[in-house]
């Protein structure tokens, strides 16, 4: 029998980090663990990742518990070939093109989120688009091959502290709040990928391993840049950033004047964040409830959320999503 989850408490177990070989047993091993939605950190010629299955909202929920990350940034999700990309994104002739010249590689592209893409909201932060990238490391697509599914990975460090190269630098951040890290020694560019918007001008979102120029002289024209455009470009700061079109009330105790009550522990509500007051639960429900919500078109009360762990990742979104526009 299941005990009932403590109010505001997550009820993932720490595990015990496995060290895994770069080898056929360690990548079988790497690949069910993400299968049965667990975290397993693994190489890429970047960065290394934190990844969990895209498809599984509570094992994307665990990267930002494992991570302490105290928002919920989307996240990039990573694939083992350009057709499964193609299933989750929509291509123009822009992408395809920078696909062609610069995939496998160190380029994230954010694209179109396709409707029947399958990724769970949590990934992209509710965004109607998605960052993608077709990593240049054969024991990394190895891994996301055998893994069959999509995987969203941030780098492998606990938030605010700098991105690791090497399997040892992992376990330093990280160790006992993952379930593995597949051993694949340094990674060879060792700064993350270089970030491409193309919804649908193509701008930098973020400098990194792939020099722009080398993608303005594909395109043939300069990418816009984020203090061009006057956007602000710091993560976690996009102006796209999902907000439902719904005023939004927080620490309501209960609806009123016609609202509907997204309700979070044992509440009477019209739809629950997590009626067991699990914040891993609610996390994983966030994105999906709001949208859910949002499409009643009528004023959303939010019940308080405790703001510890994954509460003030929830918070903290809930504040942006209150915040007048
Ligand atoms: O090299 C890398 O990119 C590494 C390896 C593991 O692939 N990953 C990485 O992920 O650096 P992370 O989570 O640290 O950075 C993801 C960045 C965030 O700053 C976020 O703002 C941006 O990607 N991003 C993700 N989805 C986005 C979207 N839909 N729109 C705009 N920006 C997005
Ligand atoms: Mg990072």
């Amino acid at each position: 029998m299941t005990p009932l989850p403590q109010q505001g408490r997550s009820v993932t177990p720490m595990p015990k980090t496995e060290l895994l070989p770069p080898d056929d047993a360690g990548l079988a091993r790497a690949a069910a663990l993400l299968r049965a939605g667990r975290l397993v950190a693994f190489p890429t010629e970047t960065v290394y990742g934190l990844g969990a299955d895209a498809t599984d909202a509570h094992a994307v929920a665990r990267i930002f518990e494992a991570k302490s990350r105290p928002q919920f940034n989307p996240l990039i999700v990573h694939v083992a070939a350009l057709d499964q990309a193609r299933r989750i994104a929509d291509f123009d002739a822009t992408a395809d093109r920078l696909a062609d010249a610069f995939w496998p590689g160190a380029l994230t592209l954010v694209l179109p989120l396709r409707a029947d893409s399958g990724i769970a909201p949590l990934v992209s932060a509710g965004l109607p688009s998605i960052a993608l990238r077709l990593p240049d490391h054969a024991l990394a697509r190895d891994l996301l091959a055998r893994a069959g599914r999509p995987i969203a990975a941030p780098s492998a460090n606990p938030s605010g502290r700098i991105s690791p190269t090497t399997a040892h630098h992992v376990l330093a951040g990280l160790n006992n709040r993952i379930d593995a890290v597949l051993d694949g020694g340094p990674c060879a560019v060792g700064l993350e990928s270089t970030i491409v918007g193309l919804t649908p001008t193509p701008s930098l979102l973020r400098p990194g391993g792939l020099p722009a120029e080398a993608i303005e002289a594909c395109l043939g024209a300069p990418l816009a840049r984020h203090s061009e455009t006057g956007a602000p470009n710091a993560p976690g700061q996009l102006a796209s950033h999902y907000a439902p079109s719904a005023p939004l009330r927080l620490n309501a105790q209960a609806a009123e004047n016609g609202e509907v009550l997204l309700g979070f522990g044992p509440v009477d509500s019209d739809l629950n964040l997590s009626p067991g007051g699990d914040l891993l639960e609610a996390a994983a429900n966030l994105f999906h409830h709001l949208h859910l919500l949002d499409r009643t078109g009528k004023p959303i009360a939010v019940a308080p959320i405790p703001d510890h762990g994954l509460g003030r990742a929830i918070n903290d979104r809930l504040r942006r999503a209150a915040a007048p526009r």
